[in-house]
């Protein structure tokens, strides 16, 4: 599909040019239009332009294929089995009962008949065809929602606090994600012109204007930015990963201002190691009024000083590190006309979720309910999905999606409570989770639908973790909470470098493992074993798990012990990541 956007970006190509590919297609989409429209109308294909797979990121969404498939298809000269996977907008991960009887019917009506709780407090959707994507877009649109930069080089979907009922503090923090997502939202009306009425908004013949986005411009960021609030002692939005971050600070039970952190991040790739994950820097204290005034700048300083040639290194935790946190802090400064106060004291304590049942205030309850690696389906004798759509039919309060892909039902009276769990109970579902590991665990998506998957991870972690729980129960750490999380490939999506157990797909049914992060998500990890199987995962782990059992000292965690005992040396920084790196081999 040859179009005078395309062109454009072959002829400037072909100059001393050096930006990447990505930003030639962004500068020539007319504000992320490209010809999505027209390759949504095109029937002799389920798939779209290689451009405009670019630009539906943008729009909250991925072309991806059965992998399942794909030998089969192939043998029958048949293209791919394509469909897209829709990733909805939900700052705070905070919908009504109403929103998730939408969300699931859409699930049923469009997609592959479940929903996926994200760690980015997200749904995602599987399995949608070209041909359903306007009307899923649109019920979308219709329960209030939008899956607008969800995904592309922007500001994603902003994390919150996971419940807004346990402290004054908790619901400012939700109010300030909805208020950053909205402020750092994409100004353009591709989005609506082509998912919602078809209706052009703008005049977008030519060239487009910068107008139309007063803080992207033409190119928006180098890559990616994510953005989050927490509240101690709680990360459960794991904010040294992401690349702009708020904590809350309480002075007297109220709000004082936000400690700002800056530069997180987790993917990097295999055998580069200019690439690694890195924890956020602290960058300053802020009042409560500022926030939403310093996150535009900060945005703004990554736009102007990002890496546009080079996407693997476009991330601001590669600005920081290149230009250095003073003369980033400086920047963002002259931009706000006043600097930020030192930052303020704060602890952390632990990334997970409150699960089971916890009493707040005015006699209200919350439920925390494990979702494994974040899929909502039914499976015989354990009908999840059917579970919470009864729950929100008689539910009044909020559903919460957390992001460790978990959800809270939150704000339910005594008589509520009860209900809920007969639901529960009459759909298989325990509210226990087997054990400390498995309510730590988390795994990314990975095969069949996504298409940098080197190794399994949704599909596989559970039978894992039922292996490593036969090691923990005959050294009595059934209950240990245990952080272990999986992804199929070095991006990272479910944040493996700050599990105590992070194991990273290779390839086919062979990891990487690595130990050390610490609980708290403040420490990343370090590469412990290479391309190992599951024998051998079992087989290194064991040990520790035993000497960890026998030697560990009142109230260490395994990720600190894997440190002192000299298993593995710590990574106190980003830098550090690739840095004393001592391979372990399985007897
Ligand atoms: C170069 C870097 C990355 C690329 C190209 C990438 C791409 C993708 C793709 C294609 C999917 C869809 C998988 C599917 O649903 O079938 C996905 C899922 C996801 N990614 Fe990434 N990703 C990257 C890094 C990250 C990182 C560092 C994070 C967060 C720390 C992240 C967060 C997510 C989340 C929340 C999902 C949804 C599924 C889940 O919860 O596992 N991604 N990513
Ligand atoms: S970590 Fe890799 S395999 Fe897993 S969802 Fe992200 S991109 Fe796909």
């Amino acid at each position: 599909m040859s179009t005078e956007a395309e062109s454009s970006f072959t002829m400037a190509d072909k100059g001393a040019d050096k930006r990447s590919r990505n930003e030639h297609i962004k500068e020539a989409s007319r504000q992320l239009r490209g010809t999505i429209a027209d390759g949504l109308a095109a029937q002799a294909t389920g798939a779209l332009s290689e451009h405009d797979q670019q630009l539906v990121k943008f729009h909250g969404t991925y072309l991806q294929d059965d992998r399942d498939l794909r030998g089969e298809r192939a043998k029958k000269k048949l293209e791919k089995a394509f469909s897209f996977m829709v990733r909805v907008r939900i700052p705070g991960g905070v919908v009504t009962p109403a929103q998730w009887l939408a969300l699931d019917r859409i699930a049923g009506d469009f997609a592959n008949g479940t929903l996926r709780l994200t760690t980015r407090q997200t749904f995602q959707f599987h399995g949608v065809i070209k041909s359903n994507m306007r009307r899923t877009m649109q019920a979308i649109n219709d329960s209030l929602l939008d899956t607008l930069a969800a995904c592309g080089d922007v500001n994603r979907n902003v994390l919150a606090a996971s419940n807004p009922h346990v402290s004054p503090a908790h619901a400012e923090a939700l109010d300030l994600a909805r208020r950053l997502s909205a402020h750092l939202l994409p100004r353009t009306g591709a989005y609506h012109e082509i998912w919602l009425d078809g209706e052009k908004i703008t005049d977008t013949s030519g060239d487009s204007s910068e107008g139309e986005e007063p803080l992207y411009g033409r190119h928006y960021l180098p890559r990616k930015f994510k953005a989050v609030v927490a509240v101690p002692p709680d990360n459960d939005v794991d904010i040294f990963a992401q690349d702009l971050g708020f904590i809350a600070i309480i002075k007297g039970g109220k709000l004082a201002g936000w400690n700002v952190t800056v530069g997180g991040g987790m993917g990097m790739t295999h055998g580069e190691s200019d690439t690694f994950p890195r924890t956020a820097d602290v960058l300053g204290f802020c009042l409560p009024e500022q926030a939403v005034d310093i996150a535009e700048k900060i945005l703004t300083v990554q736009r102007d000083w990002g890496n546009r040639e080079n996407r693997k290194r476009a991330r601001l935790k590669y600005t920081i590190e290149d230009r250095g946190l003073s003369a980033f802090r400086a920047e963002v400064e002259k931009r706000l006309g006043y600097k930020l106060e030192p930052q303020r004291p704060y602890r952390f304590a632990r990334t997970g979720d409150s699960l089971g049942w916890t009493k707040g205030a005015k006699a209200r309850w919350h439920l925390g309910l494990f979702v494994e690696n974040g899929r909502i389906v039914d499976r015989p004798g354990h009908t999840l999905r059917t579970a919470l759509r009864e729950i929100a039919k008689l539910h009044r309060g909020e559903m919460i999606c957390t992001a460790n892909q978990n959800v809270i039902i939150a704000d339910v009276s005594a008589p509520g409570k009860r209900r809920i769990e007969d639901i529960l109970r009459a759909n298989g579902i325990e509210i226990a989770t087997t054990s400390g590991l498995r309510r730590n665990s988390m795994a990314c998506v990975a095969l069949p639908t996504c298409g940098l998957a080197l190794a399994e991870s949704e599909r596989y972690l559970p039978s894992l973790v039922t292996r490593l729980e036969e090691v923990l129960a005959d050294v009595g750490l059934t209950d240990e909470d245990i952080v272990i999380r999986m992804t199929g490939c070095p991006n990272g999506c479910a944040r493996p470098y700050l599990a105590e157990i992070g194991l990273v797909g290779r390839g086919p049914g062979t990891y990487n493992l690595y130990l050390g992060a610490a609980f708290d998500g403040s420490r990343l990890s370090k590469l412990y074993a290479q391309d190992v199987h599951e024998r051998e995962i079992l087989a290194l782990l064991t040990p520790l798990l035993v000497r960890f059992a026998a030697e560990r000292q009142e109230g260490e965690r395994f990720g600190d012990f894997a440190i002192r005992a000299g298993t593995i040396a710590a990574t106190h920084n980003g830098r550090e990541f690739h840095e004393n790196v001592r391979l372990a081999t399985a007897e």
